[in-house]
């Protein structure tokens, strides 16, 4: 039988035109973003059956090259070093299977020359490129072509979909008010975030000599990641915020599902991006909100891109600096949906649990200060499996029931009768039936 020259498709391997329109797309793109309007479209050829990928950019320093193979290390996992010459610098892809040997030789090439001053960045296979060869290759792009760099953080952040809260400087900074706000009930979880992140953010040498004395160590009781878990509305997200700021801590807030939608095909680098670009703040609470979008445990076979993703984040919470002043804290509806290695990181988990029957009286107290104990007892008694957004949600929806009335009664000011809140928790609890 002939033996013929071309490679075998692989299942996910991109059909040329479609490469190369995602790689026109990519770029215009980024040159948009990166404020580069002159930027040239890299090439993409397909000639006797190989796939050719070539730019010519302006300088290949060394750093350059290895800043390169990290970039090929975050797609395609097992490298190895063809050709280590000076001007001629080649790295090969050995496919996802080290003992495949069939095609150990045919694996994608990625080339650095430099001839005099010309240079020349390039990447090769017979075939062709799947959805990580093609990524690598854009992003070696953009790594020779950075454009204008964003030096405040904040601003880097922003364009990278992340918010900043920066911590406010309010009366109760530093003193022991209450610093929970709305937030009725959760005690043990609100005495658990203090100890974790409260009163370290406020008296950490009090927190060191405690170490110091038991073990001889530096901070090494302090959490570096916790994970918020529990249904949707119990507070998981108010409480991080409100932590964050009685602790005079910004917090940035990196919401994952959007992050993982908006640069889809670039969440893996963006991802490692936003935990450089955090760690550049002294200290501050990385919140992850939503990383169930990450969530679809081993098993039930991650998205290639997803799997890229997670391992930038394992990675990234393994490297954080524990002394150093970043937590981060994570928030899931599903912890048992999340891959066992992301929860693993997580020194520490606090399950929210929708509120018990005393906790939902405390809610309702909390936006309808003015009802009576006893109709109070009724609302927490009747609103059993309700989270707090609900309950707030109904004590909104009664207000604007009672202005309504005022208003079409030409009545006085008043605050609402706890009659009106019972009315609108049973139409809710029915409307849920
Ligand atoms: N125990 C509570 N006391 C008072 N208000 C509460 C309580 N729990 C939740 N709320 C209110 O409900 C709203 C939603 O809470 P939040 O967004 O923090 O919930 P979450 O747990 O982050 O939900 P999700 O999982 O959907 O993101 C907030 O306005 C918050 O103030
Ligand atoms: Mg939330």
């Amino acid at each position: 039988m002939l033996q013929t020259m071309t490679q075998e498709t692989r299942a996910g391997d991109l059909a040329y035109a479609d490469a190369r329109d995602r790689l026109e797309a990519e770029i215009e793109r980024f040159s948009r973003q990166s404020g580069q309007t002159t930027l040239e479209v890299p090439r993409l050829n397909f000639e006797k059956g190989e796939t050719r990928f070539e730019f010519l950019p302006e300088d290949l320093p060394e750093e350059k090259i290895l800043e390169s193979l990290r970039v090929i290390k975050n797609h395609i996992e097992h490298i190895r070093i063809h050709t280590l010459d000076p001007g001629y610098v080649v790295f090969q892809s050995l496919g996802p299977n080290l003992y495949d040997t069939k095609h150990f030789l045919s694996g994608i090439k990625f080339k650095f020359v430099s001839i005099t001053n010309n240079f020349r960045v390039e990447a090769s296979r017979s075939g062709n490129f799947n959805e990580s060869e093609l990524q690598t290759c854009i992003e070696l792009f953009q790594l020779f072509n950075p454009g204008k760099k964003e030096s405040d953080p904040t601003k880097k952040l922003e364009q990278l979909g992340v918010t900043v809260f920066p911590p406010v400087q309010t009366e109760s900074n530093g003193s022991s008010e209450n610093p929970w706000g709305p937030i009725a009930g959760y005690d043990s979880i609100k005495r658990e975030v203090e100890e974790c992140l409260l009163l370290p953010a406020r008296h950490m040498s009090v927190f060191q000599g405690v170490a110091q004395l038991t073990r001889g160590d530096g901070a090494a009781n302090l959490p570096g990641a916790i994970l918020f878990e529990g249904p949707p509305g119990v507070g998981k997200t108010t409480i991080a915020r409100l932590a964050a700021q009685a602790a005079g801590l910004p917090l940035i807030y990196v919401p994952v599902e959007n992050i993982l939608s908006k640069f889809y095909g670039q969440s893996a680098q963006n991802l490692a991006m936003i935990f450089d670009t955090a760690a550049l703040f002294e200290r501050g609470i990385l919140f992850l909100d939503e990383i169930d979008a990450l969530a679809t445990s081993r098993e039930s076979g991650l998205f290639e891109a997803t799997r890229r993703v997670l391992s930038v984040l394992l990675r990234k919470i393994d490297g954080l600096d524990r002394t150093g002043g970043l937590l981060t804290v994570g928030a899931t509806n599903r912890a048992e949906d999340l891959d066992h290695a992301l929860l693993s990181r997580f020194d520490q988990i606090l399950r929210f649990p929708l509120p018990n029957e005393q906790e939902r009286a405390s809610i309702f107290q909390s936006y309808a200060a003015h009802i009576a104990p006893e109709a109070l007892g009724i609302l927490g008694r009747e609103s059993d499996g309700l989270s707090g957004r609900t309950i707030q949600d109904i004590c909104e929806s009664a207000e604007r029931r009672w202005a309504r009335a005022l208003i079409e009664k030409k009545q006085a000011l008043s605050a609402p009768e706890a009659e009106v809140y019972i009315r609108v928790l049973r139409e809710k609890k029915a409307g849920m039936l």
